[in-house]
């Protein structure tokens, strides 16, 4: 699969379809030895918004929406194929949640470990804004949240 990924191309972003479960199971790094993973992908993409970067029928990476955190809309996966990371995959995805919740605040979290996504979420414009302590043993858990009219105020483009 990796032979045929062309990097300039920009993906198209769609809904999550159940014929691609097997497809993201196979690109989620977690999913590969964790069948609770598994199970939750089968659950995201028939319950939670699920979407799936798509180039030419292949699968990179997807994104899920839901209300997991406090009940508030929240960005709970962002998950991008091995072979095809640092392509801006992942930045589309992100764009694309975020184009999703129009005027709606959306959260998300990463541990501190994580500097790919922290790097990420800075660069399309959410703003870190609290740490939970205890979830992950030595890592903990920052919570970042995007705020459209924030956005707009500061002046800063997507
Ligand atoms: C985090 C992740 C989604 C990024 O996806 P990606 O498609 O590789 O990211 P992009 O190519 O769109 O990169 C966007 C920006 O993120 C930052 N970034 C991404 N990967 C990075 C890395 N390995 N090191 C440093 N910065 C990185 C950069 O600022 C980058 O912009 P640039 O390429 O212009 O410098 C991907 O690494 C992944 O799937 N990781 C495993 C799952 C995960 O940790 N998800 C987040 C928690 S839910």
């Amino acid at each position: 699969m990796a032979s045929t990924l062309r990097p300039a191309t920009t993906p198209r972003i769609r809904p999550a379809l159940d014929d691609d479960v097997p497809a993201l199971i196979a690109i989620d790094t977690v999913a590969r030895t964790d069948t609770g993973r598994r199970r939750q992908i089968e659950h995201w993409v028939g319950q939670a918004e699920c979407l799936v970067a798509d180039r030419g029928g292949t699968i990179l990476g997807y994104a899920v929406i839901d209300y997991s955190f406090f009940e508030r809309r929240f960005l709970a996966m962002l998950m991008v194929a091995e072979a095809a990371r640092r392509q801006r995959v992942g930045r589309t995805l992100a764009k694309a949640a975020v184009a999703a919740s129009g005027e709606q605040v959306l959260w998300t979290s990463c541990n501190v470990s994580n500097h790919p996504v922290q790097a990420l979420f800075a660069a399309e414009g959410f703003f870190e804004c609290g740490r939970i302590e205890g979830l992950d043993p030595g890592d903990p858990e920052l919570i970042w949240r995007y705020e459209p009219g924030k956005l707009l105020s500061s002046g800063r483009t997507m």
